[in-house]
């Protein structure tokens, strides 16, 4: 493995508020950066200060989106340690984007030294208070200069982090979702399950109209008969009907969550049923009419655990336990959250120390 070559900046920027970052508005001071050529391979990787990058304007990401990217977090622990959480499941998912786009994948062991050297670096840029952490956004993009629609033949992968907090503007207080019923986000054998900037660029005018009716998130339904429940749109989704906990299972065209993984593994190690299957909306509103939808909440690694408290599909607008967390909803976020910040136990390993 190549040196890792660090250039310190000389100009430290100053931090933000930690009452005020919001999500993803604020950067280090530094970035990871390597290129990729098909005769070199990933080479030239280098930690510098962070600052915009040129790029030809021919660079094919700029017109077919040949693009991908991850979404992880670092945390503080109680002896000042810093933690990551799973970041092996973060980087095997970027590699799969990878050969799902085209694009060269990456040496795990190399992407998770970057990583973690990039942290430590700036690591007073993790926040001191628990409920915030260091958003790290790992992305590849491709940058041969060429019109022709095929795969680049050279890229640079970067990483960038950003100090965090809620990601919704409602901080953890439930959210409401929208059942989008025009457009939908992925069909089976598109990228759905890659995480790529091309599914939330088409998300956008849905996400929009969403907004407008006074929702924060889009509800997808599948691309084919736009009946079932596939995620939404930063998160994964779970109910609780009748005491059993379920979720839309994988079928390709899902993003699969680290923290959606997580969850249903807690679940099962508390021993609470969790099943992984196809649920329909009308399925879900006719539970709700008879009084058996308990509880909903979404995951994902920007927004951790959280709860939906109403819900629209075309005419109907439901409340979800009342509009308030429910006691699964609640449970899980301290339990992930205290395990991410290394306050409680690690029962199934998932904290990787830096
Ligand atoms: C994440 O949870 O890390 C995501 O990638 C969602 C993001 C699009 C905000």
């Amino acid at each position: 493995m190549e040196q890792l070559q660090v250039i310190r900046t000389n100009q430290p920027k100053h931090k933000p508020n930690e009452d005020e970052l919001g999500f993803g508005k604020y950067f280090s001071d530094h970035m990871f950066v390597a290129e990729y050529s098909s005769e070199k391979g990933w080479h030239d990787s280098r930690i510098i200060p962070y600052g915009p990058i040129s790029l030809d304007p021919s660079a094919m990401v700029l017109h077919y989106g040949q693009e991908v990217f991850e979404g992880m977090k670092a945390y503080r622990g109680a002896e000042g340690d810093i933690i990551l959480f799973r970041p092996d499941m973060n980087i095997r998912r970027m590699n799969r984007s990878c050969d799902r786009l085209g694009i060269p994948q990456v040496e795990p062991e190399w992407l998770l030294q970057a990583i973690s050297k990039l942290v430590e670096i700036d690591h007073d840029w993790i926040p001191q208070r628990v409920e915030n952490s260091l958003y790290i956004r790992p992305f590849i993009i491709a940058t041969e200069p060429c019109l022709g629609v095929r795969a680049s033949q050279e890229y640079k992968l970067i990483i960038i982090t950003s100090p965090v907090g809620a990601y919704y503007s409602s901080g953890l207080a439930p959210v409401s979702i929208y059942v989008e019923d025009q457009y939908v986000r992925a069909v089976r054998g598109g990228t759905g399950e890659a995480k790529t900037s091309i599914n939330y660029a088409s998300s956008i005018k849905a996400q929009e109209e969403a907004k407008r009716q006074g929702y924060s998130q889009v509800l997808w339904l599948d691309g084919v008969e736009q009946r079932y429940i596939e995620e939404v749109g930063s998160m994964n989704v779970f109910f609780k009907v009748a005491g059993e906990v379920i979720t839309p299972e994988l079928n390709g065209s899902i993003l699969p969550g680290v923290t959606r993984d997580s969850v249903i593994m807690m679940l099962k190690h508390w021993g609470i049923p969790v099943t992984e299957r196809k649920i329909s909306v009308e399925e879900l509103f006719e539970a709700h009419q008879q009084g058996k939808l308990e509880e909903a909440f979404g995951t994902g690694t920007a927004a951790v655990i959280s709860p939906i408290g109403a819900m629209k599909w075309e005419e109907q607008s439901i409340e979800i336990n009342g509009g308030n967390t429910g006691e699964i909803s609640g449970r899980l976020y301290d339990t992930i959250t205290g395990i991410q910040q290394g306050k409680l136990a690690d029962p199934l390993n998932w904290r990787h120390l830096i």
